[in-house]
């Protein structure tokens, strides 16, 4: 079958787009609006993009036509945020900082979360997230009702147990344990993984042509 995106309705885009690019990582946002209230909240339409400069991207929507979310607002303000990502063990806290509270409710003392100082931003992170990483604001793309806001990231906090050589950077994946986001209300687990290491050209042309010897060679017989 075939969607035609042409014709069909921006909320049945949205809905496809949802239901099929999978699992999605989420970014779960804070950010502190012009009294100083913080404020959090998850986006799934979120990446990183670059590593010079480091960079990430938040597909972030409006309430209603013309008025934009929290998030979007307060990094417009004063353009810092942190993206902290989501583990396993704190679903329930990040699916409460996702309904829409009036303008100036923190979201994190809703959801009973600790916040933590940042570096390098007046902008508190979330205590309990394995990573944190403190950004400044890029850019912003307007994409209709949404907008692509892009940010540099000034640094990373990531939970020392997830630490593995600090030196070379290596970090125990099953250790932050972070969820993605499927479709309508599922979430999935990181933990179900396997390894697939890559093929370099050469080994490829080396086991292509050694496979090519073997068949002709059965040919042959
Ligand atoms: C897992 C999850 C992912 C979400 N992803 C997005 C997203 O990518 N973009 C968006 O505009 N809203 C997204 N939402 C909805 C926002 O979190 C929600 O509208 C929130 O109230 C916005 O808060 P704010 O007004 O404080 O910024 C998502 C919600 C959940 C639970």
């Amino acid at each position: 079958m075939i969607f035609d995106f042409h014709r069909l309705e921006p909320i049945e885009r949205y809905k496809l787009l949802l239901a099929t690019v999978l699992p999605r990582p989420i970014a779960w946002v804070t950010t502190r609006d012009r009294a100083g209230a913080v404020n959090a909240a998850p986006f799934s339409f979120f990446n990183v993009f670059g590593s010079d400069p480091a960079t990430v991207g938040i597909g972030i929507g409006s309430r209603s036509p013309g008025e934009p979310k929290d998030t979007r607002l307060n990094i417009r303000t004063n353009e810092q945020f942190v993206v902290n990502l989501v583990p396993y063990s704190l679903a329930e806290q990040m699916r409460i900082t996702s309904i829409a509270f009036p303008n100036g409710v923190e979201e994190p003392a809703e959801a009973g979360l600790t916040l933590a100082p940042g570096e390098f931003v007046a902008i508190p992170r979330i205590a309990q997230a394995p990573v944190a990483m403190e950004c400044g604001f890029m850019q912003e793309i307007a994409l209709g009702s949404f907008s692509l806001v892009l940010g540099r990231i000034h640094c990373m906090h990531i939970a020392d147990e997830a630490v593995i050589d600090p030196d070379r950077k290596h970090i125990d994946a099953e250790k932050l344990d972070l969820i993605g986001r499927m479709e309508g209300g599922w979430y999935a687990r990181t933990t179900a993984r396997f390894e697939l290491p890559s093929i370099s050209l050469e080994d490829w042309t080396r086991d292509a042509a050694g496979q090519t010897a073997r068949q002709t060679r059965a040919a042959d017989r």
